[in-house]
């Protein structure tokens, strides 16, 4: 039997076209397709400006420099995530700071986020929670403490592009900025890729410095008289984090079917949900209107955990477990001095979880497979 792995991309004919058209042009970097995605997005999530960038990480870099932080400041996000949110205040010279999830949701608990803007005051700069796993969590409390505290809220959306909050408004557009990853297990993907989403026209203008080496050829935000036609300044220190022209072509040809995407994740989740339902040993995620379920992380017993993994790897079915709690890292521990104990909701869905596949591609009979394996096993 074919081996099913965590996720995984879906491409087709159309995308490869497309991409080979850009291949046979004049622009592999830096052409009109870039500009294109950026609008296709921006007009997707309904927000007035999209930064693209090589990769989720660089995004989350690029939004932690357009909020301002620095030497000092700290970023408070939550421990279930991927390094790389965390990360973000590492790379700008800041330190990150964590608030436990809510067991229910598996996102940063608002209270708890509360409480540690309470305990260090006008240190936290930004708060950027995590959709984890494509849950919309509620983030009107969070708008309201970021202005409260005077902090920047970036979501790190990379697990939900094409979630839906309220019913009708695209995750990507209740944040001061949000984050985007185009990692080919996410929802589009343009191979590596990420973006920023934001509707605040300094924080996309820094951004897009920020891509770019700092270098900008606008003539209109010139701080020097220009030398000539060819003038060009360098305004900040930035890095080379474009995305390609090649990339665009795919992400854009990606965003045609990213509703058809999330539909199909939608419909996978709901045939899991039937399936294991009554499966003693087998705990679900949580479910909820507008869910890109970018994951489908089961908890089970620690204690059987280890076993199930390498039961369903025999039945060829590799899986992944998110995440590793970010502040139990050994680099952290050391650096920062976190400990076993620390974050007791994170740590102990991280010690029940193994995330099941789930990706648009996958037959209803793989569901079926899945959980047949699940069932031999308890
Ligand atoms: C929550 C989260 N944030 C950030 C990233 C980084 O994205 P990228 O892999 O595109 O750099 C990931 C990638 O897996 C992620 O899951």
């Amino acid at each position: 039997m074919d081996p099913l792995t965590y996720g995984r991309q879906w491409i087709d004919e159309a995308d490869v076209a497309e991409v080979a058209d850009v291949l046979r042009g004049d622009w592999l970097t830096q052409g009109p397709l870039v500009e294109r995605f950026e609008k296709a997005l921006a007009e997707y999530v309904g927000v007035s400006y999209v930064a693209a960038f090589s990769s989720g990480t660089a995004a989350l870099h690029g939004a932690a420099a357009a909020a301002g932080l620095g030497e000092g400041d700290r970023l408070l996000t939550t421990p279930l995530t991927f390094a790389a949110t965390a990360n973000a205040a590492l790379y700008v010279g800041a330190e990150p700071v964590f608030a436990d999830i809510c067991e229910e949701t598996l996102c940063m608990n608002p209270l708890k986020a509360e409480k540690k803007l309470e305990e260090l005051p006008r240190k936290i700069k930004a708060v950027v929670p995590v959709s984890f796993g494509g849950y919309p969590f509620d983030i009107g409390p969070f708008q309201v403490m970021a202005k409260e505290y005077g902090a920047v809220l970036i979501e790190d959306a990379c697990h939900s592009l094409g979630g839906e909050r309220g019913g009708s408004y695209k995750v990507g557009c209740g944040a001061d900025m949000t984050v985007f990853s185009f990692h080919p297990v996410k929802h589009i993907t343009t191979g590596e890729g990420g973006a920023v989403a934001t509707n605040d026209a300094e924080f996309a203008r820094r951004l897009r410095l920020f891509r770019s080496h700092g270098i900008t050829r606008d003539s209109s935000s010139f701080e020097d008289t220009p030398d000539g036609p060819w003038h060009n300044e360098m305004q900040m220190l930035g890095f080379n984090y474009r995305l390609s022209d090649i990339h665009c072509a795919l992400g854009l040809s990606q965003l045609r079917r990213l509703d058809m995407f999330i539909a199909r994740r939608r419909e996978l989740a709901e045939l899991y949900r039937k399936h294991i339902a009554g499966l003693e040993g087998v705990y679900q995620p949580p479910a909820r209107d507008g869910h890109a379920y970018h994951l489908f992380p089961i908890r089970v017993a620690p204690a059987r955990r280890a076993a199930l993994f390498a039961h369903l790897a025999e039945n060829g079915i590799r899986l992944q477990v998110h995440y590793p709690p970010v502040p139990l890292h050994p680099y952290y521990r050391k650096r920062f001095g976190y400990k076993k104990g620390d974050f007791p909701n994170a740590e102990k869905f991280y010690e029940e979880t193994i995330s099941l596949p789930l990706f648009p591609s996958m037959k209803d009979k793989d569901v079926v497979r899945v959980v047949n394996c699940l069932k031999d096993f308890f």
